[in-house]
């Protein structure tokens, strides 16, 4: 996932004007309450993507503390400058990150999993970089089924193109299995001191742009009278999520992980 994970720079301001006030702000702010982070303490966000978890975490260890985000994505990273040039943020990747063992007290890492090239390699790198003692707390997006406006979207979109293009939707949610979870901290060698799932929602203002953000993904991959036809399917099935003001409130389940090395 990685490769296709590539972005243009108005893909990167896209996500951080859309997708981070909809949805993974509110993410972010109940990973960092449950990594506990203290002031004065050295963070690790992996696949930090704009930023937004480093961005509260540093609030968290304060000005004697310190935290790195590291990314595959440099149109991600410029997003992440900008907006908080006195951070450090890295390029590399999560399954070989570059830092020295035990170099952090808390490693966080939300809604990346599901895209490292090998999601077992990439725990047992935080579980390195994060030391004997150290924290690692993971966010990822729970099952599809429990996600209901994107189980709707889902079964429009698998009604009209082949179930490569409906995987690729489906990729959010590829880790939502909950053993799936625990089997890949066990491999990793991580224990697991807590497992919180709980149910989130994703806020846009309208059924537009909420089509025109879940659509991304398969854009170039539907002509476009398909792809008319999935978004005129899409504003009947999502019709249950539209508010009387016309903004969508789409419930998703959500897996938080707190563990540390076994
Ligand atoms: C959905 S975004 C999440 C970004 C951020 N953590 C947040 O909560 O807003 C997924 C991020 O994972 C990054 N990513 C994907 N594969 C990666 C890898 N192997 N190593 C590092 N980052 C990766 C992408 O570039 C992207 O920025």
């Amino acid at each position: 996932m990685s490769e296709t994970y590539a972005l243009s720079a108005e893909a990167a301001e896209f996500y951080e004007s859309t997708f981070v006030p909809a949805l993974f702000a509110a993410w972010a702010q109940r990973l960092v309450d449950a990594a506990a982070i203290t002031s004065g303490q050295s963070v690790l966000d992996v696949a930090c993507g704009t930023g937004v978890v480093a961005r509260f975490a540093a609030g968290r260890v304060g000005p004697s503390g310190s935290v790195v985000g590291v990314d595959l994505n440099d149109a991600m990273l410029d997003v992440a400058r900008r907006l908080r040039p006195d951070l450090d943020w890295r390029l590399g990747d999560a399954c070989a990150l570059p830092f020295d063992d035990g170099a952090f007290d808390v490693v966080l890492s939300q809604a990346g999993l599901m895209f490292f090239g090998d999601r077992t390699v990439a725990l047992r790198e935080m579980a390195r970089v994060a030391g004997p003692d150290g924290r690692v707390v993971v966010q990822v997006p729970g099952r599809l089924s429990a996600s209901p406006g994107y189980s709707a979207l889902a079964d429009v979109v698998a009604r009209h193109a082949e179930t490569s293009v409906v995987d690729l939707l489906g990729a959010y949610f590829a880790v939502g299995a909950p053993e799936l979870l625990t089997e890949l901290f066990r491999a990793a060698g991580l224990r697991i001191d807590r497992f919180d799932s709980w149910i989130g929602a994703t806020r846009v203002g309208s059924l537009d742009t909420f089509l025109a953000a879940e659509l991304l993904p398969i854009a170039d991959r539907v002509d476009a009278a398909v792809r008319d036809r999935i978004v005129a399917e899409c504003r009947a099935a999502l019709a249950p999520f539209v508010g009387p003001d016309g903004s969508v409130t789409a419930p998703i389940e959500v897996h938080l992980i707190v563990g540390g090395r076994s």
